[in-house]
C-alpha cells in the first residue's frame, strides 16, 4: 500500500427531502449573490428550475445556461464575466457532471484576470490551488462523474481539439443528491453514466500498488453494485433503489476513497478523452467501447492474477486456471456492456475516419504519460492506435 492523504469536506444531502428543506440555507450561508448554472434545458422540463427559483426567491440570482456536455471553455469565459460583473458570492450548479465541472472552474475564474483557458491548459496536470475559489453548491441530476464530491473538472477547447482535466482547491461545499431527479435521464445517458462509474472503479482497481486489500475490496463491492443496478435502471427508469445505488455508487467511486493507497495511474480515461475532444462523443460510451479492448491488450502473465481476482470477486467466476478466469472475466465485462445497449465499435458512434488515430494516440500517451509508468501497464503510441482500430 502507498502513502496517502485523505480529506473530503463536501456535505452530502442524499435522498428525497433535502432540497425543499435545506437548499435555501445551503446557498444563503455564503451570502446573497448567486450564479445559477445549468445545461440545455432538462431542468426546465423536469420542473426543477422552478423549484430552485422558488427556494431562492429572496436571494439575487443570476443565470448562466446552455453549458453543453463535454463542457466548453466558452461557457467558462461567459461565467467568468458574469461572476466578476455581479461580484457573485456562490455558484449553484443544477445538472449533470458537465454543468458542475464548468461551475467549479468558473468559481476559480472569478479570481483570475487572464483568459480562463489558462486555468485548464497551463495547470491541467497540476492544480489551481493557489487561486481562490467561490463555494459551489450543486443539485446533481445525473449519476456518473463523481464531480459532486471531488475537486476535478474536465474541460474541452473545440478550437484546439483538446479535453483536459484540471483540479481546484475545493470539492463542492454541499451536494444535493436526490435519486428521483435521475428518473428522467435517457437510457443512453443512464448506460453511459453507469459505465463511467464502472470505469472509474476499474481505473483504480487495475493499479500498480500491491497488497491494497482494503481498497480492492471496496472497489469490488462497488463494481458488483453498478453491474447489478444499471440494467434495472434501464428497464425501470423510476426504480428508486436502482437510481439510489447508481447515484451513491457514482459519488463513492470518485471521491478519493477508492484511490487511497494506490499509485493511481489511469489509462482508459486519457485514451477516451481524445475521442471526446475530436468527436464530441459521450464520455461513458467512449470508455465502454475502449475498456474491454484495453483489458484484452494488457492481459499477460504478469497481470493475469489481478484479472483473475477481478473475475472471481466481481463476476463470481470459479476455476483454478488464472488465465482462463481472467479471459472469461473480460468476456463477462464485454457482454454486460453490450447488454446496456452501448455500441461496441467506433463506427457505432459515428467515428468512421481513421486518419486522426495516430495524432489522438500521441496526445493520449503524452497527456496520460502512458509509456512512462503513467498507467497500469505501459502503452506506446502504436498500442493506443491499435486500440482505436481493434
Ligand atoms: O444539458 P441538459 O439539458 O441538462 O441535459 C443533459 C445532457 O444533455 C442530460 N441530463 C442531465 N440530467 C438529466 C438529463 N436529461 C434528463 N434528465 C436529467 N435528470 O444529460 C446529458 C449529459 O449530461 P452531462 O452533464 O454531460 O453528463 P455527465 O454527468 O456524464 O458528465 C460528463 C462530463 O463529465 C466529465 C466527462 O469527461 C464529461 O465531460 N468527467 C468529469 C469527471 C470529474 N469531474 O471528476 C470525471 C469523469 O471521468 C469525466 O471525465
Ligand atoms: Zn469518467
Amino acid at each position: 500500500m502507498e502513502d496517502f492523504s485523505f480529506q473530503n469536506k463536501t456535505a452530502i444531502r442524499f435522498g428525497k427531502h433535502h432540497i425543499d428543506e435545506e437548499l435555501h440555507d445551503a446557498v444563503a450561508q455564503f451570502a446573497q449573490k448567486v450564479l445559477l448554472t445549468y445545461g440545455g434545458g432538462s431542468i426546465k422540463k423536469s420542473g426543477l428550475y422552478d423549484r430552485v427559483q422558488k427556494a431562492l426567491a429572496d436571494l439575487q440570482v443570476f443565470e448562466l445556461s446552455g453549458i453543453a456536455p463535454n463542457p466548453k471553455i466558452d461557457s467558462i469565459r461567459d461565467g467568468q464575466k458574469l461572476a466578476k460583473a455581479h461580484d457573485i458570492d456562490v455558484i449553484l450548479s443544477v445538472g449533470g457532471g458537465s454543468v458542475l465541472d464548468a461551475s467549479k472552474v468558473i468559481a476559480s475564474a472569478k479570481f483570475y484576470d487572464g483568459d480562463a483557458w489558462d486555468l485548464v491548459a497551463d495547470r491541467g496536470a497540476q492544480s489551481r490551488s493557489d487561486i481562490d475559489q467561490l463555494p459551489v453548491v450543486d443539485i446533481l441530476t445525473l449519476s456518473a462523474t463523481g464531480s459532486e464530491m471531488n475537486a476535478g473538472s474536465v474541460i474541452s477547447n473545440s478550437d484546439l481539439n483538446i479535453k483536459l482535466g484540471t483540479y481546484g482547491p475545493n470539492t463542492p461545499a454541499v451536494s444535493f443528491l436526490d435519486p428521483q431527479l435521475t428518473y428522467s435521464v435517457s437510457k443512453w445517458q443512464t448506460a453511459a453514466g453507469s459505465f463511467d462509474v464502472f470505469s472509474h472503479l476499474a481505473e483504480q482497481y487495475f493499479d500498480r500498488a500491491t497488497a491494497n486489500d482494503v481498497t480492492s475490496g471496496i472497489i469490488e463491492g462497488m463494481m458488483r453494485s453498478v453491474i447489478k443496478w444499471a440494467p434495472v435502471a434501464l428497464a425501470e427508469p423510476d426504480n428508486y433503489d436502482a437510481r439510489a445505488n447508481l447515484m451513491w455508487g457514482a459519488t463513492m467511486a470518485l471521491n478519493g476513497i477508492a484511490r487511497s493507497g494506490n499509485k493511481n495511474g489511469w489509462t482508459v480515461h486519457p485514451i477516451e478523452h481524445e475521442l471526446s475532444a475530436y468527436y464530441d462523443i459521450t464520455h461513458g460510451v467512449g470508455l465502454a467501447i475502449l475498456t474491454p479492448r484495453w483489458m484484452k491488450r494488457v492481459l499477460s502473465g504478469e497481470t493475469q492474477a489481478r484479472f483473475a481476482r477481478y473475475g472471481r470477486e466481481v463476476w463470481h467466476l470459479t476455476g483454478k486456471d488464472d488465465l482462463d478466469v481472467a479471459q472469461r472475466a473480460i468476456q463477462a465485462t464485454y457482454d454486460w456492456i453490450k447488454s446496456l445497449d452501448i455500441p461496441m465499435t467506433l463506427p457505432g458512434v459515428a467515428i468512421n475516419s481513421e486518419e486522426k488515430f495516430v495524432e489522438m494516440a500521441q496526445e493520449a500517451v503524452r497527456i496520460g504519460n502512458l509509456n512512462q509508468n503513467g498507467g497500469y501497464v505501459n502503452l506506446t503510441v502504436d498500442d493506443v492506435t491499435a486500440l482505436y482500430h481493434d
